[in-house]
């Protein structure tokens, strides 16, 4: 897509050419409501113009006014309808007077006419159209105060747009939801053009075919903005609004959600339709047939990216775009037993839905059962219209209304190949009441429906999953942009250019030396380090060496004060061996009994988690002091498989057998010590340890002996674009605010990624690279053998050529190692300069479970290490 071509035509103040392009430009309530807002609307206008375009701009009535209108032509009284007016003028002239604007002749005009409107007596046939010319008002006078403040020809809308004639439905809908004509008049761009360069006109409003006024109902100016775009076929038609675009879910709800960059046409649509309020689904049909672009931006923030729709998709692979929700969903299940197969049992019940004026939206079917889905927002539901459609159901089946619910749906082109990557979205919604799943024919989205009251925690959920499991591909930085928290929320710390910016002479002369090679940035882990020791509410810092427990990095973590937390004999020699004063943890998970005796002989506190040591090895823990890791029923973290709590993980012992495992400590006289828990890898939340020493604190009382609380580790770090890091202030007050109400306890705590990940980097080479069917691979000699992270868990590592670090990206990888294994991927949909064979790629985020995690599989050897002091 990208920006349309302007550029055949000088940038210049002298008039236009008859061929200049038109761009429409549409501004929101909110957009029109404040001085701050309208000067920005000016610079846009004018600056569009000094693009070398005609400009057309829309707007909506300012914010509130639309209800103030809504609300004196529902009013019987004249006086009480004056007094509304009042306050609508006094909106306007106070915004008038921030403007420096003097009181137009025109404007007058219009609000004079409201006043005469508003004070005039109906007939109740004439109700209606009475009722549509007092709201037509909101955008008559904003459109005439901007025409003043941009020195723009104002366009009566009504001039131009034309609804269509719908004989079918009622006058209410003629009236206040009117459906546009799609035809457009070609004289009317010439027309238009001849009015002046940049005009300005009302959204939401347009004539019927006597000549009438008519309102386009909800998102009425997004239409109004759309059909003047195709009718001028504009070079692109422009959406000012509250927020930079559309989202890949709803951000208020899912603040992690991604900012889509660039959809086509039907996506968008399909976005909109099933629940996205930023852009009105109708106003992207009139667009499609001539091809006319059309952008979402936030008037707030005009230098932020927005969203671009358009005729052509991406190059990409298949992506979820986006998460939807509709509420006030409601079900009608209909059963009918043995009636199924006979002929017109369908056309039967539907004809009642027809009969009720209702529209069905999903659908889903079985042997005796039909249920169907009412949209409340395409419908006018109550209560009395679903009695009234189920008594008449009745007559041909069994009828049940399931209300209210909620559709869930994932939008996407090719939904049904991407149905492998939902594993775990499947997963968590076995756990909950989903009543329906239904799949568009049109193969763009899958719903589900669920109970209303759990949709908004269910959506952020599965939109993390969505983002876990890469089926949402926000590294694709030409589909997705930033999230929304790192868009709106406080900004990020800057945590500067990464270390190896700075060394990437020197790692590409060490990349000469042989690949694939880890290279350790020893003054990395100590800012880390100290980050962590200046959290003043933990007691005791353990390093989870399991992370990295390459000698160097022991020493170093060691000298900065860390204890060295061990599960394994190795772990615990290597910890003698570097730091044999340093205090040293054994947590380890269904060990055999030697492990144990060696880690009492090594002078570590052993930590048990269940109750077989305490049962069948008395003799060993008798007298001694332990520690007890307990499962507190959840896990946490950045894959199923680093969730380290709850019914389906080995560790830990389960709360339920506390009591036994008290009584059997007490028995033996083994000494309770320490209270453990640690539920899982890689945690944005910096309130999940304070909920877990909470919990722990809660259940120090039963144990008595205590002297420490250990929250465990699992601090996690940002690993795709627009994830949040961890906020250590944050985590630290909230660890002080349990600290305060159980003083009597140390707080311990033992880390092993975020001390160590952003240090490693993996350094391989280029080996080959290939083209086959739809995909380009780029294939390295680091493979699941070096570093085994994304095949096992899916796991995101940002890489860059750094051969051709200044290279543009415009080429999209799958890099793959050269293991005989399918799943032996590093990174898919990478956006990368074009390879060369020799080319030295980097692997950020490897210091931590990387080269403890290699094998030698395929006998292709473990990768090189290297320390910079
Ligand atoms: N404490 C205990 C008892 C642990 O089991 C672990 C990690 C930690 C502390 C340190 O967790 P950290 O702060 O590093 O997240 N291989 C996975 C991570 C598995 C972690 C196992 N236990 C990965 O690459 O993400």
């Amino acid at each position: 897509m990208g920006q349309p071509a302007l550029c055949s035509i000088v940038s210049t103040d002298s008039p236009l050419p008859a061929t200049a392009p038109w761009i429409v430009l549409k501004f929101g309530g909110t957009s029109v409501s404040t001085a701050a807002r309208w000067a920005t609307i000016r610079a846009l206008a004018h600056g569009r113009r000094a693009e070398g375009a005609r400009v057309l701009v829309v707007v909506s009535a300012l914010s509130g006014i639309t209800d103030l209108l809504k609300a004196a032509s529902q009013e019987d009284d004249v006086g009480a309808r004056l007094v509304i007016a009042e306050q609508i003028e006094a909106r306007h002239v106070e915004l008038a007077h921030c403007l420096e604007l003097p009181q137009s002749a025109q404007w007058r005009t219009h609000m004079d006419a409201l006043r005469h409107i508003v004070q005039m007596e109906t007939a109740p046939a004439d109700l209606i159209p009475w009722q549509a010319s007092v709201m037509a008002h909101g955008e008559l006078l904003s459109s005439a105060m901007g025409a003043d403040w941009l020195h723009a020809a104002w366009l009566d809308a009504r001039s131009v747009l034309r609804a269509s004639d719908q004989p079918n439905q009622s006058e209410r809908m003629q009236r206040f939801s009117a459906l546009l004509e799609t035809q457009p008049d070609p004289r009317a761009a010439v027309e238009l053009a001849g009015l002046g360069e940049i005009l300005i006109t009302q959204g939401f409003i347009a004539r019927d075919v006597h000549g009438g006024t008519v309102l386009l109902g909800r998102g009425g100016s997004d239409t109004s903005a759309a059909h003047f775009g195709a009718l001028l076929r504009a070079a692109r038609v422009e959406i000012w609004t509250d927020v930079a675009g559309m989202f890949s879910a709803n951000p208020r709800l899912v603040p992690d959600a991604r900012l889509l960059r660039r959809l086509d046409y039907e996506e968008a649509q399909e976005i909109a339709t099933t629940g996205a309020k930023v852009l009105h689904a109708r106003c992207l049909a009139p667009l499609r047939g001539p091809r006319v672009p059309l952008w979402i931006k936030d008037t707030e923030r005009p230098q932020l990216a927005g969203t671009e729709i358009g005729a052509e998709a991406v190059e990409a692979s298949p992506s979820i775009k986006a998460l939807s929700m509709r509420k006030g969903i409601t079900l009608v299940s209909m059963e009918s037993i043995g009636m199924w197969q006979q002929v017109g049992f369908l056309a039967d019940v539907f004809a009642q839905f027809k009969r009720h004026g209702l529209s069905v939206d999903l659908i889903g079917s079985a042997e005796t059962n039909v249920t169907v889905s009412l949209d409340s927002s395409e419908n006018l539901l109550d209560s009395d219209a679903l009695a009234t459609l189920a008594a008449d159901l009745a007559q041909v089946c069994r009828v049940k209304v399931i209300a209210p619910c909620a559709a869930i749906t994932l939008v996407g082109r090719g939904m049904r190949g991407m149905l492998h990557r939902l594993q775990a979205l499947l997963a968590e919604l076995g756990g909950q009441r989903v009543h329906l799943i239904s799949q568009s024919s049109n193969n763009l989205n899958l719903t589900f429906v669920t109970d209303e009251s759990a949709a908004d925690a269910l959506l952020g959920r599965m939109h993390d999953l969505l983002l876990q499991s890469g089926a949402l591909r926000a590294d694709d930085g030409s589909i997705f942009g930033p999230s929304w928290r790192a868009l709106y929320a406080a900004p990020m710390a800057d945590t500067g250019s990464p270390w190896w910016r700075a060394q990437r002479v020197s790692l590409l002369r060490s990349a000469e030396q042989g690949t694939p090679k880890y290279v350790y940035h020893l003054p990395t882990i100590r800012e880390r380090a100290s980050a962590l020791r200046g959290m003043s509410a933990v007691d005791r810092w353990y390093y989870a060496l399991k992370a990295n427990s390459h000698s160097a990095v022991l020493r170093e973590l060691a000298r900065a004060g860390f204890g060295l937390e061990c599960v394994s004999p190795g772990e615990l020699a290597e910890a003698s061996a570097v730091a044999p004063e340093t205090p040293r943890l054994f947590t380890p998970n269904f060990a055999p009994r030697d492990d144990y005796a060696a880690a009492f002989d090594a002078g570590a506190l052993v930590c048990v988690d269940s109750l077989f040591p305490l049962q069948k090895w008395g003799d060993l823990l008798a007298g001694r002091e332990i520690g007890l890791r307990v499962d507190l029923g959840v896990g946490v973290g950045h894959h199923e498989k680093v969730r380290t709590g709850g019914s389906g993980s080995k560790f830990g012992l389960p709360l339920a057998d506390l009591p036994a495992f008290l009584a059997g400590a007490r028995r033996i006289g083994a000494r309770i010590t320490l209270l453990h828990a640690h539920l899982g890898s890689g945690v944005l939340d910096a309130a999940h340890w304070a909920g877990v020493y909470v919990q722990l604190a809660s259940l120090a009382e039963h144990v008595g002996t205590l002297r420490a609380l250990d929250v465990g580790g699992g601090l996690g770090l940002p690993q795709r674009e627009g994830e949040w890091p961890l906020d250590l202030a944050a985590l630290d007050a909230a660890l002080w605010d349990v600290k305060r109400a159980y003083p009597q306890f140390e707080l311990w705590m033992e880390p092993g990624r975020y001390l160590v990940a952003e240090a490693g980097v993996l350094l391989a080479r280029v080996t080959q690279v290939k083209d086959k069917d739809a995909y380009h691979y780029l294939g390295i000699d680091a493979g699941m053998h070096s570093l085994l992270r994304p095949a096992l868990y899916g796991a995101h590592h940002r890489m860059v050529n750094l051969s051709r670090i200044d290279a543009a990206a415009d080429s999209l990888y799958q890099v793959v190692g050269p293991i005989c294994e399918s799943g032996d991927v590093l990174g898919t949909d990478r956006r990368m300069p074009a390879g060369e064979e020799g080319d030295v790629i980097l692997i950020e985020h490897a210091g931590a479970y990387g080269a403890v995690m290699a094998s030698e599989y395929n006998r292709r050897g473990l990768p090189a290490q290297e320390i910079l002091e």
